[in-house]
Order: structure tokens, then C-alpha cells, then sequence
């Protein structure tokens, strides 16, 4: 069984970016970013419609490290202390050494290579420390943007599950994307 420990929290840093641990001070860049329903268009999760449903997520977020059981961190850009997107381990299978991965970013920050920079590195914590030994990512049909950037880092797609979600009366498809690890 995997043993996790994300504390100390692991502040990860790229060539642009720090990546750190989520706090309530960005509740509002949070609520921004999930109320918005072009941002959220693939992620069937409820958007956000008060800076309380933030500081609730960010509650859960907090809840899921504190009992090792998922790891979530804050895109910052270096200098600058702004929540501009989020990635992270949000579900975690100990006992099969997986992880689902999840990310979001600002629209003002897309298509500048900053998710790539933010994948990569958790790519590495994830097989490195971590020590998963696969990574799953679920992905709507629709979602090109995703789906290449997971293309991109070597994941596979491995199945195309119809109809298998229920979110707002509909039934939706995922297709499931997965990378092993090297080691
Ligand atoms: C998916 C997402 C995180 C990509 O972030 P990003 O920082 O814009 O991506 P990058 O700039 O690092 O691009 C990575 C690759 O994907 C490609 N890409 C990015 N956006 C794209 C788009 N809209 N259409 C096609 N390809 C796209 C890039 O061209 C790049 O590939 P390349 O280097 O070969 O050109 C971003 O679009 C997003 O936050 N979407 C909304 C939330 C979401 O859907 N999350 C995923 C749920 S599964």
C-alpha cells in the first residue's frame, strides 16, 4: 500500500512558475475561476456561485492533504502571489499506486505553455517522490485543449466510456487517459 506524507507541503517550482500549497486569501481567484461556465464547460462539477462554495472547496482541498489522501497546489506565477489555476492529485488509490490528475487555468494565462510547465513538474513529484505508479486523467471528448496536452506527455488513451456520467440531466462520455511510470 502507498504510503503518502504531504507534509512538510512539497512547494514545487518551474522555470515560471511556484506551485504552493492552496490558502483561504484565494478564495476569491478561486470562486473567479470556477463560476465561470466557459472555464468550467469540461469539468462536471457544480460551479461555484458564492465565495463560500470557494472557501469550501479550498476547506475540502485542505481536508483531502491534512489525511494524505490528495494533494492539490495553487499556480502561481514566480513573483507574483495570484492563484491563477490549480493542478493536482485530487483522488488517490493507495492500495493500487494511482492517482487522477486535475487542472484548471485562468483564460488569461491559456495557450502559453504555463499547463505543460505546471504537468510536467507534478508528472515528476507524482513517479518521483510519490511514487505512483500510474497516473489517470479523465477527459470529456470535447475537451481539445486537454486532451492534447495529456497526448502531449505521453499519457494513454485507454477507454471511451459512453454515457457513464450523470452531471446536470445528462449523461455524459469520458474517455480515460493514463500514463505509467518508468520506473
Ligand atoms: C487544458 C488547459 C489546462 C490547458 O492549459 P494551457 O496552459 O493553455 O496549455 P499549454 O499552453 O501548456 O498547451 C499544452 C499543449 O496543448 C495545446 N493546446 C492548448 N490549448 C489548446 C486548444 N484550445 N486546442 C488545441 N490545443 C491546445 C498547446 O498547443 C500545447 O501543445 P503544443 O506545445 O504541441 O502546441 C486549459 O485549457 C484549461 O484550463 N482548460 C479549462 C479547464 C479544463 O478543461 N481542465 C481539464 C479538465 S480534464
Amino acid at each position: 500500500m502507498l504510503e503518502l506524507n504531504f507534509t512538510p507541503f512539497p512547494v514545487l517550482s518551474t522555470e515560471r512558475l511556484i506551485l504552493r500549497r492552496f490558502t483561504f486569501d484565494d478564495a476569491p481567484r478561486l470562486f473567479e475561476l470556477r463560476k465561470d461556465p466557459v472555464i468550467m464547460q469540461y469539468i462536471s462539477r457544480p460551479l461555484t456561485k458564492t465565495i463560500d462554495d470557494a472557501i469550501n472547496l479550498i476547506k475540502v482541498i485542505n481536508e483531502l492533504l491534512s489525511g494524505n489522501n490528495g494533494i492539490t497546489w495553487c499556480i502561481t506565477l514566480k513573483g507574483d502571489h495570484e492563484c491563477i489555476g490549480s493542478i493536482g492529485f485530487w483522488r488517490i488509490e493507495k492500495e493500487n499506486y494511482r492517482a487522477e490528475i486535475g487542472y484548471l487555468l485562468n483564460p488569461a494565462y491559456q495557450g502559453m505553455g504555463i499547463m505543460q510547465e505546471a504537468i510536467e513538474t507534478i508528472i515528476n513529484y507524482g513517479f518521483g517522490p510519490m511514487r505512483l505508479h500510474s497516473i489517470q486523467a479523465n477527459v470529456s471528448p470535447g475537451n481539445l485543449a486537454s486532451i492534447k496536452l495529456l497526448q502531449k506527455n505521453s499519457f494513454v488513451k485507454e477507454g471511451h466510456f459512453k454515457e457513464n456520467h450523470f452531471f446536470n440531466g445528462v449523461f455524459e462520455d469520458t474517455i480515460v487517459y493514463t500514463l505509467l511510470t518508468k520506473n
